[in-house]
């Protein structure tokens, strides 16, 4: 897997970026606000069609770009199981003269201004796909600092590692994935009507129960699958931290799954509602729903189900976030992105391009030694940080390292 040409327009700082990327792994230092995270940024985006910065779109159009409605451009150019591919994403900001400029017509006084949200188009090979179709072309794997919240966080941060990395190995996951969701919000609709009128009998939630227990028990049984696969991963790691305890992620359903056996073996993909494990998970799901029916109605949400489910990363059998030290949090953090690249290797046969953002900062030099060997290890690596000195001279040596300068890339 690699990203062997990327090129920008009107994306974050850059009016204008070509790059052509070596295999193996490629450095990029320079200062603080030089533009490397933009970068990573761009090569995420099109990994997964969204940055792993912001949430909304809109921050990543450049700020002064001359077009109006403004656009930003990223195209990378990748080699996917030895085939080519180009994909393509343009975010743009929908016509009208809502620009940033000139924002349009002022709100009234009891009207909040919601700016139009700018859309991700996605172009395969140049021809218009929808946004999700560019999922599994180019796999990546993502570390940065701020990762450390991936074990400090709250639960949805968690959920979202597993639902990333399983969407871009699974289309079958991001199929049953967004159905659950959609599911998920005519269900707590109902909720909220029988609450504001009692008269209207409960069967009225049985379509969206059974709706978000057959979508969900999927989501639930590719979860539990992929997460045995991480702990297999994670039990071969050695030097993610010299002398550091051995890591495990248990999954923590919000439904009773005790019943369930994950059975051994490799992650497969698509897995349908016929499955028996779905078909295990999911009666212990429309269980626990209906038996969720009167707290559900209090709270005017729905509590089990996926979407409440949690992953318990441990040390030596120790809750990372609640009692691991800020380096032990991003020691487990990084061990489960190492795992992650694992499991897509597995699933896909091909390694993910890793993209680590100014990781080497914060790490002791055991750990960034570990860090360099993973990024040699694999197909293609792009390794940030504001000086070169933080690499050791080995790793330099066997890596492209180029100086981020006034927007462009300099051979250093
Ligand atoms: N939409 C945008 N348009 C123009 N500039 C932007 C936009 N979004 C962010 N920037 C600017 O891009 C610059 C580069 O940011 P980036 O985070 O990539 O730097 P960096 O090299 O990773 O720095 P650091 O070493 O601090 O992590 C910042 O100065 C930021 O203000
Ligand atoms: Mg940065």
């Amino acid at each position: 897997m690699r990203l062997r040409h990327l090129a920008l327009a009107h994306f974050r700082r850059f009016a204008a970026f070509d790059h052509a990327f070596a295999p193996g792994p490629t450095i990029i230092w320079g200062d603080n606000g030089a533009g490397k995270s933009n970068l990573v940024e761009a090569a995420y985006l099109l990994a997964t069609s969204r940055s792993p910065y912001s949430s909304s779109e809109r921050d990543l159009i450049a700020w002064d770009c001359p077009h109006r409605p403004a656009f930003a451009r990223t195209i990378g150019d990748c080699e996917s199981h030895s085939r080519p591919v180009r994909i393509e994403i343009r975010l743009v900001e929908p016509g009208g003269n809502h620009s940033l400029a000139d924002p349009g017509a002022a709100p009234g006084p009891d009207e909040p201004y919601h700016p139009p949200s700018v859309r991700r188009r996605a172009l395969i090979d140049g021809q218009p796909k929808a946004i999700g179709e560019i999922l599994g072309h180019l796999n990546a794997v993502h570390f940065s600092p701020e990762e450390v919240e991936l074990v400090a966080g709250p639960g949805e941060r968690r959920r979202r590692f597993l639902d990333i990395a399983l969407s871009q190995l699974d289309r079958a996951y991001v199929r049953s994935l967004r159905r659950f969701q959609r599911a998920i919000v005519q269900r707590n609709a109902m909720l909220r009507r029988l609450r504001d009128d009692p008269a209207l009998p409960r069967t009225q939630l049985d379509p969206w129960d059974a709706e978000a227990v057959a979508h969900g028990a999927v989501v639930i049984a590719c979860r539990l699958r992929a997460v045995s696969r991480l702990n297999e991963a994670l039990a071969s790691l050695d030097g993610t931290a010299p002398g550091a305890a051995p890591i495990r992620a248990d999954y923590v359903p919000s439904v009773d799954l005790r019943a369930i056996n994950v059975p051994d073996g490799p992650y497969i993909r698509g897995w349908d509602e016929g499955d028996p494990q779905v078909v295990a998970v999911a009666s212990a799901m429309a269980r626990a729903m209906t038996a969720s029916r009167g707290r559900d109605l209090g709270a005017g949400t729905t509590l089990v189900g996926p979407h409440r489910d949690d992953l318990v990363v441990r040390a030596a059998g120790i809750d990372q976030r609640l009692y691991g030290s800020r380096g032990q949090q991003r020691t487990a953090a990084l061990a489960m992105k190492v795992a992650e690249a694992h499991l897509m290797a597995e699933v896909t046969g091909e390694k993910p391009v890793l993209l680590l953002d100014d990781v080497m900062s914060e790490l002791d030099p055991g750990r960034r030694q570990f860090v360099e060997a993973l990024a040699i290890d694999t197909d293609q690596a792009i390794v940030t940080g504001t000086e070169a000195a933080v690499f050791s001279d080995r790793f330099r040596g066997a890596a492209s390292t180029y100086r981020l300068q006034h927007g462009n890339l300099v051979r250093a």
